[in-house]
């Protein structure tokens, strides 16, 4: 038979002892390594724990605890992040996502760049020349299509004012890669506009050339007329089309009926981005 631990043989018999005191004990014939077998479970009552504590010998001493590596001592002395920081790092993403949303805001916030688009859209040129410029039943105006036709907005804007069965048959804009156009030669016509105002014909040019065809905004007197738009929009200005005006600023070259002798005078400049007295080519 194996020696069995003293301080098993103690643990058993305070467990015994407790049984003892029960009325179902079976006291007899316990062997040794029975009671140490029972010691466990008895041992789960409190007065047992206590009794086992007791038992466990004082010339045993507990391993003195491996000093910690000093990374985990450094670990541990470190500051604790506070709780409540928690749900700031938790919203991090959707500041993320909120901040990307206002960088695109200069451009979406602009007067003059949302009205420009509304127009494109209420009168109409969306549903011919699609959304995004691409073309349909109308000519395509991205991707610089709409300044190769017109070099000048101002010959543009006698174009979407007078339409195109006006001038079918004859010749208009600049001379394009694909030659120069020929009003109706499409097998449609562009529809007259003569009932925007000249804010709205000034704003619908500017979103075709700057925005759909990407022309270069970035000239002093491109920015004056932009500002200057953003000016009578904010006044609401509902001034009608000087027809004749357009025609004395359009190019002859490129515009049926134009006169291209400039503005007559200066309460009464030709639009677009034109510097302060430029005179119009005529050809
Ligand atoms: C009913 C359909 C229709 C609508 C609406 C329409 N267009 Fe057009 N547009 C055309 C057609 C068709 C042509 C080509 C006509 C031709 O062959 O002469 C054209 C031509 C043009 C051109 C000349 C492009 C080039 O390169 O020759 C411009 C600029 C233009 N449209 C601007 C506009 C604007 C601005 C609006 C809104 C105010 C508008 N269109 C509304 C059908 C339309």
């Amino acid at each position: 038979m194996t020696e069995i631990p003293e301080h098993l043989l103690k643990r058993s018999r305070a467990a015994k002892g407790k049984g003892d005191e029960g009325a179902s004990s079976d006291s007899t014939a316990v062997t040794p390594a029975a009671a140490a077998a029972s010691a466990a479970p008895a041992a789960a009552g409190p007065p047992a724990v206590a009794a086992a504590a007791a038992a466990i010998p004082a010339d045993k001493p507990a391993p003195a605890p491996a000093p910690e590596p000093h990374y985990i001592e450094a670990a541990k002395a470190r500051r604790r992040i506070p709780a409540w920081v928690l749900p700031l790092v938790g919203a991090l993403p959707i500041w993320a996502i909120a901040f990307a949303g206002t960088m695109q805001q200069p451009e979406v916030e602009d007067p003059l760049f949302t009205g420009a688009e509304a127009i494109y859209a209420e009168a109409g040129c969306a549903g011919c020349h699609g959304g995004g410029g691409g073309g349909g039943v109308g000519y395509q105006l991205s991707d610089g299509n709409v300044w190769e036709t017109f070099p000048d907005p101002v010959d543009q804007m006698v174009h979407i004012v007078r339409g195109s069965s006006a001038i079918n048959g004859e010749a208009y804009g600049a001379e394009r890669s694909d030659g120069q156009r020929v009003a109706g030669a499409s097998g449609n016509n562009m529809p007259a506009f003569g009932e925007l105002t000249m804010l709205e014909l000034e704003l619908v040019v500017f979103h075709e050339r700057a925005v759909l065809s990407g022309e270069d905004t970035s000239s002093a007197a491109y920015q004056e007329w932009m500002e200057h738009l953003r000016e009578l929009e904010e006044e609401g200005d509902e001034t009608p089309v000087d027809f004749d005006l357009l025609l004395a600023c359009a190019n002859p070259d490129y515009t049926p009926g134009a006169t291209g002798v400039g503005a007559p005078d200066e309460d009464h400049p030709c639009p677009g981005p034109h510097a302060e007295g430029e005179e119009v080519a005529a050809g």
